[in-house]
C-alpha cells in the first residue's frame, strides 16, 4: 500500500484534503478525473492532474490482457432478486463491478426489487447473497423498514440485524444525492462491508430540478458525474450498484415501446445491465433485458408478494 504522502506534489495538507474528499486510496485517485478531483478536494486542476498521474503510475495502470480481465471477473459476485426467472434473465442475479438499472412506469416494482435486494445481499453466498451490507440512497422517501421486515421474515432472518445492515441516506435534492454517493467511499474505507449500493430513484431529482432544453446539458453532465462515482465504487470495491429510473412517454413512437428511460445516452452507456419493467395481468410483472454486454435479450415474469419478489 502506497500512502498519499509518498506521491510527488502531495504534502501533508494536500493529503488531508484528499482524504477528506474521500480519495484515500490509490485506485480511487487513479481513476478520478482532474476536474472531479480539483472540485471535490479543492486543489488546483494542475496539481490534480499531477496527483492522478502519480497515482496511476503507482497502481501501474496500463493495458491488461483479456486473461487479466477474465481473472478479475472471477471475483464478480451476484445477488439474487428473489425470482429465479429474473435471476436467470440477468445471468444469475445482479452483478458486482457493474451498474444495473431498472426502469419502468409507476408501480412496476422498481422500489420493491430495491427493498428485496437490500435484504438478499445479506444472505450467505450459498443462498444467493454476498453476506454484506447495503447502502440505500432514497430520493423519493419511499424506503419502508416495514417492507424490509416482511421480506426478512420471508427469509427467516433476524429482522433487527437485517435493518441494522442497511445504511439509509435520504437525499433531498440532486446535490445531496451526489454527496451521499461520494460518502459511500468513506463508509467503505472506514471498514463497513458494503456489497450493494441502491439509488432509488437515480433520476427523479435531476428531472425535477433541471427542466427545459436549456438545462439539459447541465443535467446530463451532473448525472454523468454521479454515475462516474457509482461506477468507481462498483469497480474499486467489488460492489453491486442498482439504480432505478422512471420512463417518460414518447408519444411519437410508432413502433416498439411508447415509453423510454430518462437519462438518455449518459445512463445508457453507464449501466451495464438495463431492465425494463412492465405491469402485467393479475399482479404479474414482466422484466425485459434490453442491454447487456454478454447476455441475449429476453423476458422474465415475476410477482410482488408479501415476502417480496417471487416467481
Ligand atoms: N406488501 C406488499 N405485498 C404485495 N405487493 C406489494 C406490497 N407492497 C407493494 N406491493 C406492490 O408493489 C407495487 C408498488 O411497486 P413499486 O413501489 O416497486 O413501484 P415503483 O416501480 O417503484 O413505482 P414508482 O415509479 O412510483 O416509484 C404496488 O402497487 C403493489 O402492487
Ligand atoms: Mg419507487
Amino acid at each position: 500500500m502506497v500512502e498519499l504522502e509518498e506521491l510527488p506534489n502531495v504534502g501533508e495538507k494536500t493529503a488531508q484534503k484528499l482524504r477528506d474528499a474521500g480519495f484515500a486510496d490509490m485506485m480511487r485517485l487513479a481513476t478520478a478525473t482532474a476536474k472531479e478531483l480539483s472540485v471535490k478536494a479543492e486543489i488546483g486542476e494542475g496539481v490534480a492532474e499531477k496527483v492522478i498521474e502519480a497515482a496511476r503510475k503507482s497502481e501501474q495502470i496500463d493495458f491488461e490482457t483479456a486473461m487479466d480481465v477474465m481473472e478479475r471477473r472471477k471475483d464478480v459476485g451476484r445477488v439474487t432478486t428473489g425470482s429465479t426467472g429474473l435471476d436467470e434473465l440477468i445471468g444469475g442475479g445482479i452483478e458486482t463491478q457493474s451498474i444495473t438499472e431498472v426502469f419502468g412506469e409507476f408501480g412496476s416494482g422498481k422500489s420493491q426489487i430495491s427493498h428485496e435486494l437490500a435484504v438478499t445481499v445479506q444472505l450467505p453466498p450459498e443462498k444467493g447473497g454476498l453476506g454484506g451490507q447495503c447502502v440505500f440512497i432514497d430520493t423519493e422517501n419511499t424506503f419502508r423498514p416495514e417492507r424490509i421486515k416482511q421480506i426478512a421474515e420471508g427469509f427467516e432472518l433476524d429482522v433487527e440485524e437485517v435493518l441494522t445492515n442497511i445504511h439509509i441516506a435520504r437525499a433531498f435534492n440532486s446535490s445531496h444525492q451526489i454527496l451521499m454517493a461520494d460518502k459511500v467511499n468513506e463508509l467503505i474505507q472506514s471498514g463497513a462491508n458494503i456489497k450493494l449500493v441502491i439509488v432509488d430513484s437515480l433520476t427523479a431529482h435531476f428531472r425535477a430540478e433541471y427542466v427545459g432544453r436549456e438545462s439539459l446539458a447541465t443535467r446530463q453532465q451532473k448525472l454523468n458525474q454521479h454515475l462516474h462515482t457509482l461506477s468507481n465504487i462498483a469497480n474499486t470495491y467489488n460492489v453491486a450498484v442498482f439504480v432505478t429510473n422512471q420512463v417518460q412517454s414518447k408519444p411519437d413512437a410508432f413502433f416498439g415501446s411508447p415509453t423510454k428511460a430518462i437519462g438518455g445516452h449518459v445512463l445508457g452507456h453507464a449501466a451495464t445491465y438495463r431492465i425494463w419493467l412492465k405491469k402485467g395481468l393479475a399482479g404479474k410483472r414482466i422484466a425485459r433485458l434490453v442491454d447487456s454486454p454478454h447476455l441475449p435479450e429476453g423476458e422474465a415474469v415475476f410477482k410482488v408478494i408479501t415476502e417480496g419478489i417471487s416467481d
